[in-house]
């Protein structure tokens, strides 16, 4: 079975302001529709330090900056297929 994929979404207040709660819901309702909530583990994390650019997901050891909800479908299926064994 592939592992899990560890991925943080920064809570910071910079990262709020720039929508990082519209990017939750949208990975939370991806993962639920494509069936994927036992492939990731999804948690909230403390500011990045990366602020200026958020909003902040990171993906293992990768930080996604500036994110926007048209670019989360892409990220999620290059992620997953970086996963399969
Ligand atoms: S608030 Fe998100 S990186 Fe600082």
């Amino acid at each position: 079975m592939a592992r899990k994929v560890e991925m943080h979404i920064c809570l910071g207040s910079s990262c709020f302001s720039r929508g990082n709660k519209e990017v939750v819901m949208y990975i939370r309702d991806y993962l639920k529709k494509n069936h994927l909530e036992d492939r990731f583990v999804f948690r909230g994390a403390r500011c990045m330090g990366n602020c200026s650019k958020g909003p902040n997901l990171k993906i293992d050891e990768s930080i996604f900056e500036g994110l926007s909800l048209s670019q989360i479908d892409a990220i999620l299926e290059e992620v997953l297929a970086g996963t399969k064994q």
